[in-house]
């Protein structure tokens, strides 16, 4: 027998409980039922406190008899909510019945996310797929002894297949972040260091767009992560800062410590970005332009998994842009804990 009373039982669950007589009068309700109804008073009907039918033919059902009723209870107002209802019957002499309510909304919200998420994915695959396919039908058919087309479709094809790489390279890196989502990465690393690989990468795009890439830093800044993870980030800042503001002709990387945080910040004087855009630009597949994006290799993955990275590292991503004056954007990292 466990030493606490079903008053304390009840008020420590975190779902709303409410128990019910045989007449379907409150008796007890914790704290989480009072909360989600605000109109619920012990000695006084249930069905004061809830109109909705399928919730209360449950009630009736269970309190006449049966063991067991579940069904799911969904509101509009004042807020779309809904929860999975329970209603058991207590046993004992006279009918009595609990009702467990289960919040669904969370598990709704993230169900709807998958579901976008998945068919945003298979929307962007297709595309490249269907010109793939429609080249492959015209150098079997139309253009089968055109020497000239082949060559000008061959490099058509090998961009959208490209395209498609790159995208299920993004989308791998996504999923492998969001396993090891719990594990904080602990790996002693110099974030300088990083991001010199980075610059020192990058050069040939850099100078292929005319872009000047800078280096600012004054000796290693240890921070506590995970290598690949933050190559990644760090690449798609740079990548970003080079192909979205090469107008600007200068793209600087600049690490500092301020306040026990690491920050690496990638900076242009691109076109910058309008402020109706910023809150949406982590979101995967959010791109301004999306032609432009394209047209620059683009899978409007980067950023989200920056976002991702940042958030598994326990750090943020600020970003900071105004039309027309450039943008910067700054990755937040702890430090690597000091002995002692
Ligand atoms: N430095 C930048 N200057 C202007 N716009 C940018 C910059 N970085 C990112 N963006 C915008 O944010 C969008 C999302 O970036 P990202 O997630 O890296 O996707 P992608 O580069 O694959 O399009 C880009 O399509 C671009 O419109
Ligand atoms: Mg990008």
């Amino acid at each position: 027998m466990i030493d606490v009373s079903a008053a304390a039982l009840l008020e420590a669950a975190p779902d709303p409980l409410v128990i019910v007589d045989g007449r379907g009068h409150v008796t007890e309700a914790n704290g989480a039922a009072r909360t989600l109804f605000p109109g619920l008073q012990n000695g006084r009907p249930f069905a004061f406190a809830i109109r909705n039918p399928a919730v209360l033919d449950a009630l009736a059902a269970v309190l006449a008899g049966e063991t067991i009723r579940e069904t799911e209870w969904e509101e509009r107002r004042p807020i779309e909510r809904a929860y999975h209802v329970r209603v058991a019957a207590l046993g004992g002499q006279t009918a009595r019945a609990l009702l467990a309510f289960r919040d669904l909304s969370e598990a709704r919200r993230i169900e709807a996310m998958r579901v976008d998420f998945i068919a945003n994915a298979s929307h962007e695959l297709r595309t490249p797929l269907a010109s793939v396919l429609g080249f492959i039908e015209t150098l079997q058919g139309p253009a089968k002894d055109d020497a000239q087309a082949r060559v000008r479709f061959l490099g058509i094809m090998q961009t959208q297949a490209q395209r498609m790489a790159r995208l299920i390279d993004d989308l791998l890196s996504l999923s492998r972040v969001e396993m090891r989502e719990h594990q904080t990465p602990s790996d002693r690393l110099d974030l300088a260091a990083l991001a010199q690989q980075i610059g020192d990468g990058l050069k040939p795009l850099a100078a292929e767009r005319g872009v000047t890439l800078v280096l600012d830093h004054s000796g290693p800044v240890l921070v506590a992560g995970d290598r690949d993870e933050l190559l990644r980030a760090i690449e798609n800042l740079v990548e970003n800062g080079i192909k979205y503001g090469a107008s600007g002709g200068k793209v600087r990387i600049s690490i500092e410590t301020i306040r026990g945080e690491a920050i690496l910040s990638v900076q242009d004087w691109g076109p910058g970005i309008a402020p109706d855009h910023l809150p949406r630009l982590t979101e995967r597949f959010y791109r301004v332009d999306i032609a432009e994006s394209r047209d620059k290799g683009g899978t409007g993955l980067g950023l989200a998994l920056v976002k991702h990275i940042a958030s598994h590292h326990r750090g943020r991503l600020q970003i900071d842009s105004r039309k027309g004056e450039g943008a910067t954007f700054r990755l937040v990292l702890p430090l690597y804990p000091q002995d002692g």
